[in-house]
């Protein structure tokens, strides 16, 4: 290997060597890159970002579900740019700045209800951590110090430090880190494609309730729900989940909080999931699109209610951190705000979005794609082995279809996606909001040969072709 200052030199080929030793990315098997170039993406434009080579791909993930007004947009990059000279930090640690107080402002009046009081944070993990922290001072404060567990669902995502890990339901990003912050329960998600045996739609509500009662209500502090649960592959809720939820969550002063660090900011057509699904959390947790990840910001949005404890004599919600609120990051999301605005972005999403379902449906014709589902500009086709029985591929089928073909030839081909399998198997597409029929069509280029060829190479034909073997029944869960 060369040097450092050698690799620093030679600056293009030397990114790869440097990347492969210095970089620790993130949830990356960093074996993988050994034998494969590392992708290392260097510009934006719109819906399309470059690698070092120049080469162009769609990104149909928004880079990780967050890049929401689309890349290489230099009026809020120079939005960043004027506050940080105008003042480039100052904390929200008993100070305030214009760019904090205007934003929570805003994020005030564009939320549903009374939630009226903005807590930034940095990121995801910190406002589902914030959220929570919140929820157990919020009891202890009001006479019920017990109320401190909270219950989420399987396989949810909803951030990785330890209180936020709590909540995530998903085995393998929990065990490598047990004893986590006490308190996480889970109850079934809403993956409708397979319900657990035996239960209706309608029951999935009440396995909350039955959770709470089983915990004892004393102990519950909150129920945290993305308003479409994202690890699995984008679940909506049935018909009525959520008006079932809030009357649970108040039948047992038990804390709503809808997890929107995706769901927000236009990526299902509306400000909020709450609007979507009509319902009224008491806290919504978010990040990622509210910059439109052109600086990290995230941050709770609490109700007056919850807030009221907190305006007394010598209570204080005893959390902070430094960079939370950051005037960049805050004036960042006000230039995002107002382009969302300008330019009618919620209504693109909701103007394209039959379309952009369509296309993913005419994509069942494929032996392999099982389910397709979502809601506006976050979708997912789920892959089984058999359309009709729907059994899902096992773990090292899963590796192979996955990991051993489908990311690779789905980025080599230039789409940028998410081939998953926290769950079942599944694609999940989630493109800038400024993306329409051009885009679709281009993710639909490479998807269906890439499908087809994944159908072919997992011996996946059409019921009633398939080769004879054990037949599962229908929507059984995978050994896993
Ligand atoms: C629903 C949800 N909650 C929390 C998080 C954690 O956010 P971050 O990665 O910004 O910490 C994520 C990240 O994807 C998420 O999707």
């Amino acid at each position: 290997m060369a040097s450092i200052e050698e690799a620093v030199r030679s600056k293009a080929g030397g990114l790869q060597e440097l990347a492969r030793r210095h970089l620790w990315m993130h949830f990356t098997r960093l074996s993988a890159y050994e034998s494969h170039d590392v992708p290392i993406i260097v510009r934006g434009e719109g819906c399309y970002v470059y690698d070092e080579h120049g080469k162009r791909y769609i990104d149909g993930l928004s880079a990780l579900f967050c890049v929401n007004i689309g890349h290489g947009r230099a009026d809020i990059a120079q939005a960043g740019a004027e506050q940080a000279k105008e003042l480039g930090f100052f904390t929200n640690w008993s100070y305030a700045h214009p760019p904090a107080i205007e934003l929570a402002a805003r994020i005030a009046s564009l939320a549903p209800g009374d939630l009226n009081r903005v807590f930034f944070t940095s990121g995801g993990s910190e406002a589902v951590e914030s959220a929570l922290k919140l929820a157990r001072q919020y009891f202890k404060l009001t006479g019920k110090p017990n109320k401190h567990k909270v219950v989420a669902r399987e396989v949810a995502y909803h951030g990785t430090s330890l209180g936020a890990l709590s909540a995530t339901g998903i085995t393998d990003l929990r065990q490598p880190f047990e004893p986590l912050t006490p308190g996480g329960l889970h109850v079934p998600n809403t993956n409708t494609y397979r319900l657990p045996h035996g239960m209706s739609e309608a029951e999935l509500a009440e396995t909350i309730a039955e959770k709470i009662e089983f915990e004892g209500p004393d102990t519950v502090a909150a129920v945290i729900l993305e308003p479409v649960q994202n690890a699995g592959g984008c679940f909506p809720p049935p018909e009525g989940y959520f008006q079932r939820v809030r009357e649970i969550c108040d039948e047992y002063d038990v804390l709503l909080i809808s997890d929107e660090v995706i769901c927000a900011w236009g990526r299902l057509g509306e400000w909020f999931g709450a609007y979507r699904y009509d319902y009224l959390p008491d806290m919504i947790t978010t990040a990622k699109g509210l910059t439109s990840a052109y600086a990290p910001m995230g941050g709770v949005i609490a109700s007056d209610r919850l807030a009221e404890p907190f305006l007394d004599g010598k209570t204080s919600f005893t959390h902070g951190f430094t960079f939370a609120g950051h005037p960049m990051s805050a004036a960042i999301a006000s230039a995002n705000l107002d382009a969302f605005e300008r330019e009618g972005i919620l209504d693109n999403v909701r103007t394209n979005e039959p379309e952009f379902r369509a296309m993913l449906e005419s994509l069942r014709d494929i032996p392999i794609v099982g389910d397709v589902r979502g809601a506006g500009y976050f979708q997912a086709i789920e892959l089984v082995k058999d359309q009709e029985t729907k059994e899902s591929f096992d773990d090292s089928e899963s590796e192979t279809l996955l990991r051993g073909f489908l990311s690779g030839e789905l980025y080599r081909r230039g789409l940028i996606c998410r081939a998953d399998d926290r769950g079942d198997p599944v694609i999940q597409l989630s493109p800038p909001l400024i993306a329409g029929p051009t885009q679709f069509q281009e993710i639909e280029a490479v998807l269906r040969p890439v499908l087809e060829e994944a159908s072919e190479r997992m011996h996946v034909h059409k019921p009633g072709t398939a080769a004879p073997g054990r037949q599962a029944q229908a929507g059984e869960r995978p050994r896993r």
